[in-house]
C-alpha cells in the first residue's frame, strides 16, 4: 500500500473516497489493519478504557499514548498514524508543542487535541513548529467531568452552528483533519461540506468524509456495552482480517454507518 500523507487525505475528500480509520495500540494489530487497507491509525486515548481498564481518558499521560505509538509504529513503518494528546497536555501553545514533540518522536505523523475556538493559537503553533494537528469536535471524552456524560453533542441550531463555526476557525489555524464524535447525522454532513479538510465522524452518520471506530468495539470486544454508533464487524466472520476487510468495505461503499448506528437529531 503506497504511503498516505495529509496531501492524500485532502484528495481522497476531493474525489468523494471515504477514509478508514481504526484505533491501534499495538503492532501487531497495526499490521494486520495495514494488511487490510486501513487509511489511518489513531493511537487513542481510549487506551485509558480498552487497555488499562480505567472509566475515563483523563488519567492516560504522553508518555503512555508515546508508548503505544512506538508499538503502532514498529507494526506499520508505512502507515498515517495520528497520537492522541491526552487531558491536560495541550492548555497552552509551547507546553502542547513540547508534549507533540514526544509523539511525534514516538512515531506519529499527526496529533489530535480535543476542543473549540480556544485552540486556535495552540493549533497554530504546532502547525508553525512542524506537528500537524487533527481536531477534535462534538462529544469530548477528555471534559467529561465538566460536561457531566457522554452524550450526543449538537442536537440544537445555536450548538450546531457553534460547532461549525468552530470547525472554520480550527482549519482556519492550521488543522489538517478533523474528528467530530457524537452528533447528529445531519451536522456531520454539514460540517463535511463547510470545511476543505477531510472530517472523519464516530457516531456522526455516513455523510462525513471518513469513519473511525474503536478497534475493540469493532470485533465486538465491549460485550458488556457496545455504544450505539459501533457494530460487531467480527459476528458471522472467522478472522478479524475478515473483519476489518468488512469494515473498510462497508465505509467506504457507505453502508456503515446506517441508519442504526447514528443520531437523528
Ligand atoms: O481515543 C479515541 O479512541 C478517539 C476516537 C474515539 C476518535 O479519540
Ligand atoms: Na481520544
Amino acid at each position: 500500500m503506497s504511503r498516505i500523507r495529509t496531501a492524500g487525505l485532502l484528495k481522497m475528500k476531493q474525489e468523494g473516497t471515504k477514509i478508514t480509520a481504526l484505533t491501534a495500540y499495538d503492532a501487531s494489530f497495526s499490521k494486520l489493519f495495514a494488511a487490510c487497507g486501513v487509511d489511518v491509525m489513531l493511537v487513542g486515548d481510549s487506551l485509558g478504557m480498552v487497555l488499562q481498564g480505567l472509566d475515563s481518558t483523563v488519567p492516560v499521560t504522553t508518555a503512555e499514548v508515546a508508548y503505544h505509538t512506538r508499538c503502532v509504529r514498529a507494526g506499520a513503518p508505512e502507515a498515517f498514524v495520528i497520537a492522541d494528546m491526552p487531558f491536560m497536555t495541550y492548555p497552552d501553545p509551547a507546553t502542547a508543542c513540547f508534549e507533540a514533540a514526544e509523539l511525534m518522536r514516538a512515531g506519529a505523523n499527526m496529533v489530535k487535541l480535543e476542543g473549540g475556538e480556544w485552540l486556535v493559537e495552540t493549533v497554530q503553533a504546532l502547525t508553525q513548529n512542524g506537528i500537524p494537528v487533527c481536531a477534535h469536535l462534538g462529544l469530548l471524552p477528555q471534559s467529561v467531568n465538566v460536561v457531566g456524560g457522554y452524550k450526543v453533542q449538537g442536537r440544537d441550531d445555536d450548538s450546531a452552528k457553534a460547532l461549525i463555526k468552530q470547525a472554520q476557525d480550527l482549519q482556519a489555524a492550521g488543522a489538517q483533519l478533523l474528528v467530530v464524535e457524537c452528533i447528529p447525522s445531519a451536522l456531520g454532513a454539514k460540517v463535511a461540506k463547510a470545511i476543505d479538510i477531510p472530517v472523519i465522524g464516530i457516531g456522526a452518520g455516513n455523510q462525513t468524509d471518513g469513519q473511525i471506530l474503536v478497534m475493540h468495539d469493532m470485533l465486538g470486544m465491549n460485550a458488556d456495552y457496545l455504544p450505539k454508533f459501533t457494530k460487531n464487524f467480527l459476528a458471522g466472520r472467522d478472522s478479524l482480517s475478515a473483519a476489518v476487510e468488512a469494515y473498510v468495505a462497508d465505509v467506504r461503499s457507505g453502508a456503515f454507518p446506517g441508519p442504526e448506528h447514528s443520531f437523528n437529531s
